[in-house]
């Protein structure tokens, strides 16, 4: 009886016990979700209270000191405690949650009345719009487009062009010289060189590209600007050839009705030479401010390859005959665009590419 008794109140004991300690459980438990800042800190508490290795764990593990009879007892207070831990964790994790996405929103927020990011882009400069032009033009003809050296020596600049050291000429056409002999080219007419000497005919070609002079900066004066060289070498082309071509390029890039003039020249490079005209395409030919008056523009130089420029890259003038041509980049540009000063060209200033 009295061990009865006795065993009754150690069970009673044992039940206040592991009810006391499942309290202490969940008011840690509690006390710990309540102070987690984080989902991952909720998911400690998780793994320390309800994991393998969890407190709640271990007071499952020792009913096996409880009485058989008060296991159920104390079994579905476990449950409970359990149930109730796992409640609160689950509501805890669903507001830590919401206010993670509530700040993420806040960050990301997208305020569509703010003006628009301009995407700016660039635009194609006169000289390029021009030349594309015309390239475009020669291509048609079957001429082939070639790039020559910004950096030459004398004798692809000068020499082989039949300017022999000391000619006046080569005080027209002062530049930046590197040393003695290697100097920024005054002109493309060189390319001419380099493509006879690859012995390659016949030819049919134009390089267009930058020049250098040592010029003041003025309206019409640049130290650096663009030339496009035209050369033509097959047997039996004469001067007819050069004025129907070069008419017809006019044609062309100014329109149909557009007359051409040639001018007698002189070129060292070329015999005969001249100097192509346009008829103003402002006015026809009246006379306008943009002609100047005289109802003509100047727009390139040209003439029939010179037997001595033929001979120095070995081809035989007694069975070849050429003509060449050189057109002014910026001349064409400023003319076709209504630009009244070259400088306009250089300063790159978006606002003013964009009108072409
Ligand atoms: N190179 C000459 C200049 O800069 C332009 C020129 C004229 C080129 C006649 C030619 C040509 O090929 O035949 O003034």
């Amino acid at each position: 009886m009295r061990k009865y008794a006795d065993g009754v109140a150690e069970n009673m004991e044992r039940e206040e016990e592991m009810k006391e300690k499942l309290e202490q459980i969940k008011a840690e438990a509690m006390e710990q979700i309540r102070n987690s800042e984080a989902l991952e800190r909720l998911n400690d508490v998780r793994v320390n209270v309800l994991g393998k290795k969890g407190a709640l764990t271990a007071v499952l593990k020792s009913m096996k000191d409880v009485a058989p009879e008060d296991r159920p007892k104390v079994g579905q207070l476990v449950n409970e405690t359990r149930a109730e831990i796992e409640r609160v964790l689950e509501e805890t994790v669903k507001k830590l949650e919401a206010v993670k996405r509530e700040a993420q929103l806040k960050a990301e927020v997208i305020d569509v009345t703010l003006p628009a990011k301009k995407n700016s882009v660039g635009h194609r400069h006169p000289n390029i719009i021009a030349m594309e032009e015309v390239e475009r033009i020669f291509i048609g003809m079957g001429y082939e487009v070639v790039e020559g050296p910004e950096i030459e020596t004398d004798y692809y600049n000068f020499e082989a062009l039949n300017i022999p050291a000391d000619h006046p000429a080569k005080d027209e056409q002062d530049t930046f010289y590197i040393n003695g002999d290697i100097l920024l080219r005054t002109q493309t007419s060189g390319t001419q060189v380099h493509v006879m000497e690859q012995g390659k005919l016949p030819i049919r070609m134009i390089a267009p590209g930058r020049v250098f002079r040592s010029d003041e900066v003025d309206a019409t004066h640049s130290p650096s600007f663009h030339q496009i060289e035209g050369l033509v070498i097959d047997k039996k082309i004469t001067f007819a050839d050069l004025k129907g071509t070069l008419a017809e390029f006019a044609r062309e890039l100014f329109g149909e009705e557009t007359r051409v003039k040639f001018r007698p020249h002189h070129f060292n490079f070329t015999e005969p030479s001249a100097e192509m005209d346009v008829s103003c395409f402002k006015c026809g030919g009246s006379g306008c401010r943009f002609c100047k008056g005289s109802g003509w523009i100047e727009i390139l130089g040209c003439g029939m390859v010179h037997p001595n420029v033929l001979r120095m890259s070995k081809i035989d003038p007694e069975q070849y005959t050429g003509f060449a041509f050189g057109i002014g980049l910026e001349r064409i540009a400023l003319l076709k665009y209504e630009i009244d000063d070259m400088r306009l060209l250089y300063e790159n200033d978006i606002r003013f590419l964009k009108q072409f």
